[in-house]
């Protein structure tokens, strides 16, 4: 149906406590790009909340059922499970039955010279609960802090802890740098959503020869890297050549940051072909 006619009851408990996962999976040329670790993110996200009663192969069936019969081929497909409806009051009820939505649209990508001049980032505080991992739609502190990095003219907001002084990850992407000619990124623990893309992204780095470090990483590191790109299904992979007012490296995108995107533009390629 069109997404204007589907309805969702006001006991959903996704609407009153944000009591719901979520995925957002990209579709190029009708093919469901990763599908297969967005599905076991999800079933781990499900297993973290204690939800019950999910179907996950019948997810999986209607995914690709709406896909089709959405006609659209570029596609965002976004995933939504709240955990039902029932009246409100903070015990998880017994037997209750999750909600299941799936909306298909165009995908609105990222304009291609972007990936050319890269873009810019902002530094903001780290505001989040500490199950980062979960993808769980309490999106709130994302928001605020993407809000913030477009009202200072920049792309992408990326979270430092300020307990520690550690970069996490941006409000909708991860966070890779290169440092000395090594490529790092923080480690897919509590602190970070385990992004689909980081890891595809580290498993081409490794194909490629790449000397990847996958530690903690300070953001003062971060101040002195030579090439910086954020990664998610949206987003791909996005030099970032000016962080705050300071250029990148040489203020371009830098080498192992194309060579990662045209490598993953690759892949896409022989799985559209594949499944052709
Ligand atoms: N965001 N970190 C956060 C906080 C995210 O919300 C996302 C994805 C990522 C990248 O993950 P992946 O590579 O699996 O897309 C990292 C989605 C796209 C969103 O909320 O729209």
């Amino acid at each position: 149906m069109p997404i204007s006619e589907a309805k969702i009851p006001v006991e959903d408990r996704g609407l009153q406590f944000g009591d719901s996962v979520y995925e957002v999976i990209r579709a190029y040329s009708g093919h469901l790009w990763l599908l297969d670790r967005h599905m076991e993110r999800l079933r781990t996200s499900l297993e973290a909340l204690d939800f019950v009663g999910v179907d996950l192969s019948e997810v999986e069936a209607q995914i690709k059922a709406v896909l089709q019969r959405s006609g659209i081929s570029d596609a965002i497909v976004y995933l939504q499970i709240t955990r039902g409806v029932a009246p409100r009051m903070h015990a998880i009820p017994r037997n209750i039955t999750p909600n299941i939505i799936i909306t298909v649209r165009h995908v609105q990508p990222i304009p291609e010279e972007l990936y050319v001049t890269g873009v810019k980032a902002v530094l903001v505080e780290e505001t989040r609960w500490a199950r980062r991992d979960i993808k769980a739609t309490n999106l709130l502190p994302n928001i605020l802090a993407y809000n913030e990095a477009r009202k200072r003219g920049a792309f992408e907001a990326i979270f430092v802890d300020q307990a520690d002084g550690m970069v996490t990850e941006g409000s909708h992407t991860n966070v890779f740098a290169v440092i000395n000619g090594v490529l790092r990124t923080p480690p897919a623990d509590h602190r970070i959503l385990p992004g689909v893309t980081r890891e595809f992204v580290l498993e081409l780095a490794a194909r490629e020869g790449i000397n990847v470090d996958v530690s903690p990483l300070p953001v003062s590191e971060l101040n002195e890297a030579e090439e910086i790109f954020l990664t998610g299904t949206l987003t791909e992979i996005l030099g970032v050549t000016l962080l705050e007012n300071r250029m990148v490296g040489t203020g371009t995108v830098g080498t192992i940051t194309k060579r990662l995107h045209s490598a993953f533009r690759e892949e896409i390629r022989k799985a559209i072909e594949s499944a052709a």
